[in-house]
């Protein structure tokens, strides 16, 4: 397996793969695959910061930061994140998560947020964005909503997140 940068041959891939990752029996096509797309198509879609993980030559997993905002300084918010179910569990999504944050700390990016479980990204150095005075969309994620800081951090970065506008939708 390796990690590399989207390319455009991979979009349809990885959109195959967002939608197996999220699929479910209520869902003909998944939130994730809609916020996908809309993201792609919108001005905060980062392409250095869209990563594909190739398996035997196939896209096997997936990871996007896209443009975000705190207090209205410019900063990532990190998903969809999704892997292939026949390739969970044997370190895809932890190769892809190691290798976009080192692309942004690379990009002199201050800091990732994401909503998602802490006993999972606990592991890459996230933490509860309340405890660095950064207010989650919506109050009630809790510690579910988290930020990892990067190298052009700076303590000073505090107030109201905002993720690139087609996650409101979601
Ligand atoms: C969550 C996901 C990205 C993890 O990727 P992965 O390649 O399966 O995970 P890795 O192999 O890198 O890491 C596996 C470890 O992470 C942990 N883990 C995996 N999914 C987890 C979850 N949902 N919650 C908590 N821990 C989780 C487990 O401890 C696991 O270790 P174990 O197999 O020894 O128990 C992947 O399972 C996925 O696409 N799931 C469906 C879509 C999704 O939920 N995306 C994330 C939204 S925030």
């Amino acid at each position: 397996m390796y990690v590399r940068r989207e390319s455009p041959q991979d979009v349809a891939a990885v959109r195959a793969v967002t939608a197996a990752a999220f699929a479910a029996p209520d869902r003909p096509v998944p939130a994730e695959v809609t916020l996908l797309d809309a993201l792609r198509d919108s001005k905060e879609w980062l392409p250095r910061l869209s990563l594909v993980a190739a398996v035997d030559g196939e896209v096997a997993g997936h990871v996007v930061c896209t443009r975000g905002h705190v207090g209205g300084a410019p900063v990532l918010g990190l998903g969809p994140l999704s892997v292939t179910p026949g390739r969970q569990r044997q370190g895809v999504g932890l190769a892809l998560v190691h290798a976009v944050l080192g692309a942004a700390d690379a990009l002199e990016e201050p800091l990732v947020a994401l909503l998602g479980s802490p006993a999972y990204y606990g592991r890459f150095g996230f933490r509860a964005a309340a405890d660095l005075g950064i207010a989650a969309p919506d109050p009630a994620w809790g510690a579910y909503f988290q930020v990892r800081t990067l190298n052009a951090y700076d303590a000073g970065l505090t107030g109201a997140f905002a993720y690139a506008p087609p996650f409101d939708a979601v």
